[in-house]
């Protein structure tokens, strides 16, 4: 009995610290295009992607030289079925998706999690679109076979063209002509295999061909007033998390609320020609800079407050055979001498490194775990979502002071945690006391949309934010 009992508090225990983690994990990833003829060997970038912290790498294809350098590296990747092999992929018998999957995917399940159906498929000039669903089921049944189903997802990446509206976000749909022959089979898909809605989300075209209507500010994450969305209020601070809701959006019009979605693409080019506006190394460097913190640091969309975001950069190297304008060979981090283009933090410990060498207040005690494993402490705070407004926000706040029993002494006038004198400073310090007060109990950092979870402590000011009372 008293066993039993133990056992079942610990699987309780293991299940809870799983959903925990699911719930917090934000990634940043990059990446690994090979159009190019002057890339460094596949040993080498492993190196370079290990010496900057990245974990997670995607590539266009299964190449087996690629796969096999990086079997050891500790490096979990993404790998693509080309929009070439949709056709063979999709036919009636699972042959040639079990060949395929056999001799491209079981030698190296150790280090892949999952494989993207082709990529941009809708605006495949090839009309693939017709294949792509019979494709993804016929994968899924030849790892079923393998019994590799649940180790590797499936999932297919999108471009925002998939949408028919996207401003307001919150009236985002999609095109009327995808939604019955390929959205819905595709969602239903992903709904019953776990998987998460793969989405190539590009804020520099969006702004490119509107820099008169869209603020450079809004598209670079910079300080900037938002746009609050007329459709329910919402106030976005970035056209990127502006576009990813879009696509939330359209996937809650056709009710399915319970996909996720991973970004895999965003990127801003640090080279362009005349007409491609906002293009350059400045851009590049603030845009990439300010995405990776905001990943890092910055909480879910709007919309999936709670819903930690995953992105894969654009990309890891300058491909100099890519064709199209000057931009397509200049979404690099790197030179491919492996020089970077420009410096910016990549990982939560490259962050860390920026804000000590900057003189800021931060103290010991504050410095966020590694990056290679931000979660795997299990430091979790709670802070304020201003994008729920100020009115819900104060509420909140007011019931986490109150009835909720935070340790609210600290906020008063002339207290240590007093200034910055904000409702979303205040906030964050009432829920993250409330939330550490309760052991850190899920749901115990709701408050109704208003609080969200980040993994690494948050900075308002001077005060510091305790995860022990
Ligand atoms: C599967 O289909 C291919 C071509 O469509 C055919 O050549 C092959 O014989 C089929 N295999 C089985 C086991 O039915
Ligand atoms: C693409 O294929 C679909 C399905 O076969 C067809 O209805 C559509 O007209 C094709 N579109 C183009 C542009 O060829
Ligand atoms: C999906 O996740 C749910 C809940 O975590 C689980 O019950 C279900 O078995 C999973 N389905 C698959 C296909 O992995
Ligand atoms: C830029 O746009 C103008 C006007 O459309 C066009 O004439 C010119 O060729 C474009 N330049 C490049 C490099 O594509
Ligand atoms: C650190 O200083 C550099 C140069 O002044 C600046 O660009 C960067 O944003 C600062 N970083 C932080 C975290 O304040
Ligand atoms: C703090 O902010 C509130 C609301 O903006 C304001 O009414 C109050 O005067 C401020 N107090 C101080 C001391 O700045």
């Amino acid at each position: 009995m008293a066993t039993s009992l133990r056992f079942s508090l610990v699987l309780l225990f293991i299940c809870f610290r799983l959903a925990l983690s699911d719930s917090v994990a934000a990634s940043v990833a990059v990446n690994y295009g090979r159009i190019a003829d002057n890339l460094p060997p596949p040993s080498q970038v492993a190196q370079l992607l290990k010496s900057h912290g990245l974990t997670k790498a995607k590539l266009f294809d299964t190449d087996s030289s690629v796969l096999s350098a990086f079997s050891t590296a500790g490096i979990s990747f993404v790998v693509s079925l080309p929009n070439q092999l949709l056709s063979s992929a999709a036919a009636p018998n699972t042959s040639f998706t079990d060949n395929w999957v056999q001799s491209n995917i079981l030698p190296y399940k150790q280090i892949i999690e999952a494989i993207a159906v082709g990529n941009e498929v809708f605006v495949d000039p090839q009309n693939t679109t017709q294949f792509l669903v019979p494709a993804m089921n016929n994968i899924h049944s030849s790892l079923v076979k393998l019994g590799l189903d649940t180790s590797i997802k499936i999932s297919s990446p999108i471009a925002l063209s998939a949408l028919a509206s996207s401003y307001p976000s919150s009236s985002g749909s999609f095109k009327p002509e995808l939604i019955e022959s390929v959205i819905k089979p595709m969602l239903s898909f992903l709904k019953q295999t776990n998987s998460s809605l793969m989405v190539n989300v590009y804020p520099f075209f969006a702004y490119k061909d509107n820099s008169n209507t869209i603020s450079l500010d809004y598209a670079l994450f910079k300080d900037n007033a938002g746009v609050v969305d007329s459709g329910n209020g919402l106030r976005y601070k970035s056209l990127f998390d502006a576009q990813i809701d879009a696509v939330y959006a359209a996937m809650d019009a056709l009710q399915f609320n319970d996909v996720k979605i991973v970004v895999s693409e965003t990127g801003w080019p640090s080279k362009g020609d005349e007409n491609e506006t906002g293009a350059g190394k400045e851009n590049a460097a603030a845009y990439i800079g300010n995405l990776v913190r905001r990943v890092l640091t910055g909480g879910g969309s709007p919309r999936r407050p709670n819903e930690p975001l995953n992105v894969y950069l654009f990309a890891l190297f300058n491909e100099d055979q890519k064709n199209g304008p000057i931009s397509e060979r200049n979404y690099g981090l790197f030179y491919p001498n492996k020089e970077r283009v420009y410096d910016v933090p990549l990982t939560l410990a490259e962050l860390k490194g920026q804000s000590n060498a900057n003189g800021s207040t931060t103290s010991k005690t504050q410095i966020p775990a590694p990056a290679a494993a931000p979660t795997s402490s299990g430091e979790t705070w709670c802070v304020a979502n201003v994008n729920v407004g100020e009115k819900k926000l104060q509420e909140a706040l007011d019931y986490a002071c109150g009835e909720g029993g935070a340790d609210c002494s600290v906020i008063e006038e002339g207290a240590a945690c007093f200034n910055p004198n904000t409702t979303e400073a205040h906030a964050s310090y009432a829920f993250n006391s409330y939330y550490q007060l309760k052991s850190r109990a899920t749901g115990t950092c709701d408050f109704g949309g208003a609080g969200y979870l980040v993994t690494q402590p948050p900075r308002f000011g001077k005060c510091e934010f305790p995860t022990r009372y």
